[in-house]
């Protein structure tokens, strides 16, 4: 029997066939973060060898896009190659790229069989988050040392949220253009679909304005802690745009108004109600800036400002801030909103603000992102607006884990990892529910952070917390399950280089 069984599989070699021995696969236990909608294992494995072929039509030009990403992931993470659309079809293992209907853009489907592996979605936003899972699948399998296969079964999946964001702070601390494309690839691998930029406050202006060069060339030599800033030319912006959008994550900048303007108001005199520049300042107190409402200039700076940014922003988005502006009086504040909503309308943008801009005349299209008061997200919704969910208490990823870490402050809470999971953006408060909500995100604000192992540190793992929330569905989540899954992403962001948070209350693999 064991002499014809090899016989029947030289016969098989010389006729170009295969004969791996029998593996028993288990697609379903696939650590996926975020876990997806549908995992159906089937038991059987797909061998990964070299010139596999690729096959989709050429002539659309999202699958052509896909094509090309999957390519060099694949052939990075197996080191074998990918032939495109070449071949002969009988004597090699396929991968099929099909455009299918799906209620939504970022929904996919991959179906892994012995032979095939075929991945369908509507739009390019679909395939690229379907890649994020083959590439979570090639890792682990990599990491198991069994990357000559993939486990068969079918994945189903699509996001519980349209927006799933994560904000960055490079206003208090600087962070280079490497440094934010780092953050974005690791974004990217948990199909988080926004970046919001804070882009100004009082510690220091990030993005050049041309015609308020000093802004960056004065305002943007501060940070906390000293004179070491730094900003984004607009190229450099541009580049950075380009590079989210490439990874179909969109970036939202934020210029922070009335308050938290100090680097603005260090930078002009005449943006100051007594006609003098403010001191730089490098401090981490909040709420003593503010622009000036009674200069006519005031608005005209904010014009130039909205109107340069949007012209290399391709999002819907425009945030204003509004948050803690605790030296502007209420009725300075209102009219500081109204009018800025007006120019981001004019130059083609949605408003998204920090929970506080609720009390100015929002338009329904406005988004209030609530962080802090509960009554001013319910506020917005009675302007008919939408919320982002961000709250302090849970979804700040610079709150410290406990009392013993190492960065972060703990003014609103201390997160753990648990805590940071085990929460529902859609019973978080009375009166808001999942309809009223378009997703999640996680600030990380950069008082005591400054380069990229101290953004890991508070970063990683509670932002694939956030992801899982943004993404699946609620009656997935559990948290012992969740457990068990990022102790293999630790690994994974080990292998990555990533310096993530190791608590003590995890058993992570060493
Ligand atoms: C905020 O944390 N000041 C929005």
């Amino acid at each position: 029997m064991k002499q014809f069984s090899f016989l029947l599989c030289l016969l098989s070699v010389i006729f170009f066939t295969h004969c791996e021995q029998q593996i028993e696969t288990h697609l379903e236990q696939f650590p996926l973060i975020p876990i997806a909608n549908v995992m159906e294992e089937t038991g059987s494995a797909f061998f990964i060898k070299d010139n596999t072929v690729l096959y989709f039509d050429e002539q659309d030009e999202d699958l052509k896009r896909t094509a090309i990403k999957l390519k060099s992931n694949w052939e990075a993470q197996t080191n074998n190659s990918l032939l495109l659309n070449e071949g002969i079809p009988f004597l090699h293992s396929k991968i099929e790229l099909i455009k299918s209907d799906f209620d939504q853009e970022e929904a996919y489907e991959i179906n892994i069989d012995k032979k095939a592996i075929v991945i369908r979605a509507s739009a390019a936003s679909g395939f690229y988050r379907a890649l994020t899972s083959v590439d979570q699948l090639l890792r682990f399998q990599k990491l198991s040392s069994n990357l000559n296969f993939l486990p068969t079964g079918v994945i189903r999946d699509a996001p519980k949220y349209s927006y799933r964001g994560a904000m960055l702070d490079v206003s208090r601390h600087f962070f280079t253009v490497e440094e934010v494309k780092q953050y974005i690839d690791l974004l990217a691998l948990y199909k988080i679909n926004h970046l919001h930029l804070h882009l100004s406050d009082d510690q220091g202006w990030r993005i050049e304005i041309k015609s308020w060069p000093n802004l960056t060339e004065y305002g943007g030599r501060s940070e906390v802690g000293g004179m070491t800033g730094g900003f984004y030319t607009q190229e450099e912006y541009k580049d950075l745009v380009a590079y989210a959008q490439d990874r179909f994550i969109t970036v939202v900048p934020e210029i922070d108004i009335p308050g938290h303007t100090n680097a603005a108001l260090a930078s002009y005199p005449e943006l100051n109600c007594n006609g003098k520049t403010a001191e730089l300042y490098t401090g981490i107190e909040v709420g003593f800036s503010t622009l000036c409402v009674d200069n006519e200039i005031t608005f005209q700076f904010l014009d130039d400002v909205i109107r340069e940014i949007s012209a290399i922003t391709p999002g819907e988005y425009f945030h204003i801030g509004g948050d803690e502006s605790l030296s502007t009086n209420e009725e300075d504040y209102i009219v500081f909103i109204n009018k800025t909503q007006d120019i981001v309308e004019k130059y083609g943008k949605n408003v998204m603000g920090w929970d506080e801009i609720q009390s100015s005349n929002i338009k329904p299209n406005t988004v209030a992102q609530y962080w802090a008061d509960a009554d001013n997200a319910t506020g917005a919704l009675k302007k008919g607006a939408k919320v982002l969910m961000s709250p302090a208490k849970y979804a700040y990823l610079d709150m410290q884990y406990d009392s013993l870490s190492t960065y972060g402050l703990h003014w609103a809470s201390y997160i753990s990892i648990k805590r940071g999971y085990d929460w529902n953006p859609d019973e978080l408060v009375e009166g808001i529910t999942g309809e009223n909500i378009i997703g999640v995100e996680a600030p990380l604000w950069s008082e005591t952070i400054s380069n990229f192992e101290e953004l890991s540190y508070l970063a990683f793992p509670r932002l694939l917390g956030y992801a899982e929330i943004g993404w699946s569905k609620t009656e997935q989540r559990e948290w012992d399950t969740y457990q068990k899954r990022l102790i293999e992403h630790g690994v994974l962001l080990d292998s990555m280089s990533i310096k993530y948070y190791h608590s003590p209350n995890i058993p992570w693999k060493k």
